[in-house]
C-alpha cells in the first residue's frame, strides 16, 4: 500500500452560536447524517459516503469558528512516531484520551504557529456508509438527502506564520505543496495548498494577521450538476451564498462558498486535478488570485469577502 502516514482530514470541531440551528443546517440542508450527541452537548455528523463515525462536530459557543481539525493517520504506530517527530521538531504535544470525542481513539494535539489546534488520531469507529460490503449498491437514499456531499474534503485556515505551518506539515507530517500564491511584493507565500494524498488539497492556509481563523470547511460533490443542485438547495433554504457557482483557477475546483447560520463559511465543490508528490508546485502571483482567475476563473476578479471574512 502506497498511502501511509497521514491519510486525510478526518474531523473538525466547529463552533456554532445556536446548536439546533447549526444541526438543521448541516443535517437537513447540507444533508449530513447525525451519528450522535455526547455528554458535553456536542453533535456528531458524517457525510453519507464516509466510513468513520464522524467528520464534523458542532459545539455551541458564543462565537463562531473552528476549535480544532483532526487528521487520521494509518495506525497507532504511526501516531506514536508522529508524536515523537513533532516533539523533536520542538512542538509541545498533548495526548487527549480515547473517548473524549465519541467513537474516537487517543488524539495527539498540538498548536501550529498560525494559532490553530491540529490533532492526529489513528482510531475512529467505522460505522460504514450504509452500503453492503459484498456486491453493494452504488448509493443509498442518504446520498440524495439535502446537498449530500460524499465527504468532508479539506479546509482553508487563516493566520500568521504560514511559512512555519508549511514546514510542520511538509517536513514533519509528509504533506507536499501543490499550489501557492506569492505575496503582493512577489516575495514569500501569501497562500499555500498542501496535500497528504492524491487530492489537490487536504489543507490550505492564507497569511492573515489574526491567529486561529477559519475561512471554510469544504465538502465534496461528485459532479458539476451536483454543485448547481447545491446552489438550488441553498437558495430554497435561504442560505447566504458568498461566491459561485463558479470555478477556481487555483486547484481547478468547481465551487460554491456559502455561510452557515453562525457565519462560518462552508464550501461545496467538485473536481480539481489529482497531483503526485513529484509534481512541481503551481505558482500564482498575488494579482493572479484576482484578475488571473485564481479565485474565480470565469469572472477574473478578487471578491473582497475572500480576503476579509473569516470566523
Ligand atoms: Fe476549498
Amino acid at each position: 500500500m502506497a498511502m501511509t502516514g497521514v491519510l486525510r482530514p478526518g474531523h473538525a470541531q466547529l463552533r456554532v452560536m445556536n446548536l439546533e440551528e447549526g444541526v438543521r443546517h448541516y443535517r437537513d440542508v447540507l444533508g449530513m447524517v447525525e451519528t450522535g450527541r455526547d455528554g458535553q452537548g456536542r453533535v456528531y455528523l458524517k457525510c453519507w459516503d464516509e466510513r468513520d463515525h464522524n467528520s464534523l462536530v458542532l459545539r455551541e459557543a458564543d462565537r463562531a469558528g473552528i476549535d480544532f481539525v483532526g487528521f487520521k493517520v494509518l495506525d497507532t504506530t504511526t501516531l506514536d512516531k508522529f508524536e515523537r517527530d513533532l516533539q523533536e521538531y520542538g512542538l509541545k504535544t498533548e495526548r487527549i484520551p480515547a473517548g473524549d470525542m465519541m467513537e474516537t481513539g487517543e488524539r495527539v494535539r498540538f498548536e501550529i504557529p498560525t494559532g490553530h489546534l491540529v490533532e492526529l488520531y489513528a482510531e475512529k469507529t467505522q460505522v460504514g456508509n450504509g452500503l453492503q460490503k459484498l456486491n453493494p449498491e452504488p448509493w443509498t437514499p442518504a446520498a440524495e438527502k439535502g446537498i449530500a456531499p460524499a465527504r468532508f474534503d479539506h479546509l482553508l485556515l487563516y493566520g500568521p506564520n504560514v511559512a512555519e505551518a508549511k514546514k510542520i506539515f511538509c517536513d514533519v507530517l509528509g504533506f507536499y505543496l501543490v499550489e501557492r500564491v506569492l505575496g503582493p511584493d512577489g516575495e514569500g507565500e501569501a497562500a499555500i495548498w498542501l496535500s497528504c494524498s492524491h487530492k489537490v488539497h487536504d489543507i490550505a492556509f492564507v497569511e492573515h494577521p489574526e491567529p486561529g481563523k477559519l475561512h471554510h470547511l469544504s465538502f465534496m460533490l461528485e459532479s458539476w450538476e451536483e454543485v448547481l443542485r447545491a446552489g438550488d438547495i441553498m437558495s430554497m433554504n435561504k442560505v447566504p451564498i458568498d461566491i459561485g457557482p463558479t470555478r477556481h483557477g487555483i486547484t481547478r475546483g468547481c465551487t460554491i462558498y456559502a455561510w452557515d447560520p453562525s457565519g462560518n463559511r462552508f464550501e461545496t465543490f467538485m473536481g480539481g486535478y489529482q497531483p503526485y508528490p513529484d509534481y512541481e508546485p503551481t505558482t500564482w502571483t498575488f494579482d493572479g488570485l484576482g484578475e488571473g482567475g485564481g479565485l474565480d476563473y470565469p469572472q477574473r476578479k478578487l471578491h473582497e469577502s475572500f480576503l476579509t471574512v473569516v470566523t
